[in-house]
């Protein structure tokens, strides 16, 4: 019997791959999965893309997902280069660690841009395309275990930002369902280390906070704590789960 997790025959595009992330954790386990992986991130993140394919075996593109003619673009490319798609997860994003009245309006509007602008553009064309191609398939978004709360430390455009990204994926989960696209996000808790999250080595009280404020007492670990459930909302295993925000955090949202 094949495993629902089976992936074989599948192409997947990972937007955010650069190595070093959860994007490229992403990638690692649906080319694991059998996946034929197409890995997009900005152009300034050349050689760390490159990284990710050479350990993946995907194909790599530029992206910038705050620009529509970019994400059609890479949507077009992905197609044309493997003839099909059926996976998508947006692991794009970026965050600000500042408090409210430090930060300018265009600093503001710049995280909104893209985590929040950039994951209904990708979920935009990954929708237009998936549904033309007329055989469903699976969108995975990225927010944050603050999707519907806030942490400790100020940041408040990322918060904003993400718990959008939770309303992003319901909204396109309920237009895309009778199209057997699902829809959902994972919410990490605290993943270390990747680029966004390497600041807090710097504030080794601060890590081990966060770890001691999850059930399971310890930060996640990019390199065995993600692909799990990452596979789990991109494969066949979670054909009747849409519209849902997965976390993915130690348990410290369920407290
Ligand atoms: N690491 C964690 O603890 C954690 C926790 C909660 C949520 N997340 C979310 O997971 C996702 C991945 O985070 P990460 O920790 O791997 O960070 P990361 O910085 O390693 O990855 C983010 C990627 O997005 C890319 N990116 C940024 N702006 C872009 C743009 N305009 N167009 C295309 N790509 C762009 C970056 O180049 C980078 O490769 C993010 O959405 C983040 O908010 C991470």
């Amino acid at each position: 019997m094949t495993s629902p997790f089976d992936l074989t025959g599948q192409v997947a595009l990972v937007v955010g791959a650069a190595a070093g992330g959860l994007g490229e954790q992403a990638a690692r386990a649906l080319a694991q999965a059998g996946a034929t992986v197409a890995a997009a991130d900005l152009a300034l993140r050349k050689d760390d893309l490159a990284a990710t394919a050479e350990v993946t075996g995907a194909t790599v593109h530029e992206v910038d997902v705050t620009d529509e003619t970019s994400v059609s673009a890479l949507f077009a490319d992905v197609v044309t280069r493997h003839g099909r798609l059926d996976v998508v997860v947006n692991a794009a994003g970026v965050m600000l660690r500042k408090a409210y009245d430090q930060t300018s309006l265009e600093e503001f509007e710049r995280v909104i841009r893209v985590n929040l602008t950039g994951t209904w553009l990708v979920g935009r064309e990954a929708g237009r395309t998936l549904t033309a191609q007329g055989h469903g398939g699976r969108v995975v978004n990225l927010t944050t275990v603050y999707a519907e709360r806030v942490g400790p430390v100020p940041e408040s455009a990322y918060y904003s930002s993400k718990a959008g990204v939770a309303n992003v994926t319901r909204s396109l989960a309920s237009e895309l369902g009778r199209h057997g696209i699902t829809v959902n996000c994972l919410a990490p808790g605290v993943f270390y280390p990747t680029q966004m999250t390497a600041a807090l080595g710097a504030d080794p009280e601060r890590l081990q906070w966060f770890g001691d404020r999850t059930m399971l007492g310890r930060l996640g670990d990019p390199d065995t704590d993600f692909a799990g459930p990452l596979l789990l909302l991109a494969s066949p295993a979670s054909s009747y789960m849409t519209g849902q925000v997965v976390y993915v955090d130690g348990g410290w949202s369920a407290w």
